[in-house]
């Protein structure tokens, strides 16, 4: 296990985007009054969809707005490894399963790719700003390994070539669609399907979570928080209901 610190230089101030600020209200008002400490993990979680990356000033932001001391936040961040405690890539910051089953089929490839193309060391920064790299533990798309993560999308049954090619379009400023890369819609046996043979069959181009990506296009985007719509709290629809 690394050991998780903040980043030894930090921007001077950190502020959610309008849009941002108003969707955290909506989260803090989930929870009961003196319970808004519940909300910190969907604020730091916004923060870095806004950023990137979890800087000092960000976590702080988000103390305050919860009224929990720094400290609590500051464990929080860096307990968990899904926040970025340094600054990523611009365009991209690749996440590549390196456990087991991925480990066996090839990751260690991706990696050395990883490590020709973006930067020699996780969590650093290509020379030109847009690539940055990490491996992290099973993802739970074992089946379709060797697998990355990139953004909010998974990218599986990669090869050598086909990463080469997901890492050449991210350059030239186009988001491949994510998803098995080798044919398959979602998890069946490489050979096709073996059950349940008439589900799906020509019905749609893509799995679930694949359709959801292309639908959204928010695969590398920063979230600035006028995307979605904001939904009311729960208990104000629950109280309109009953009423
Ligand atoms: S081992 Fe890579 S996704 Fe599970």
């Amino acid at each position: 296990m690394s050991l998780r610190r903040l980043h030894h230089t930090q921007p001077e101030s950190f502020a959610f985007t309008t849009a941002n600020k108003k969707w955290t209200k909506s989260q803090i008002a989930k929870f009961p009054k003196g319970r808004q400490a519940s909300a910190v993990i969907p604020l730091l979680w916004r923060a870095q969809e806004q950023e990137g990356w979890l800087s000092k000033p960000a976590i702080e932001t988000v103390a305050d707005m919860l009224d929990m001391d720094y400290i609590r936040v500051l464990e929080v961040a860096t307990f968990y490894f899904m926040f970025q405690l340094q600054p990523v890539g611009n365009v991209a910051h690749i996440q590549v399963c390196g456990t087991l089953s991925c480990m066996i089929c090839g990751a260690e490839d991706l990696i050395g790719i990883c490590v020709d193309r973006i930067a020699p060391n996780a969590h650093q920064i290509s020379k030109d700003g847009k690539f940055s790299w990490e491996e992290v533990e099973c993802l739970g798309a074992c089946t379709n390994a060797p697998m990355v993560q990139i953004g909010k999308d998974f990218y599986e049954d990669l090869t050598a070539e086909s990463f080469i090619q997901i890492l050449e379009d991210l350059n030239d400023g186009k988001v491949p669609t994510p998803g098995p890369q080798n044919g398959r819609y979602a998890a069946e046996p490489l050979s096709g399907l073996t059950t349940l043979t008439e589900m799906n069959s020509g019905e749609y181009d893509h799995n679930t979570s694949v359709s959801l990506a292309l639908k959204y296009d928010d695969t590398i985007k920063r979230i600035q928080g006028d995307e979605v719509p904001i939904l009311k709290p729960r208990n104000k629809t629950a109280k309109s209901k009953a009423s």
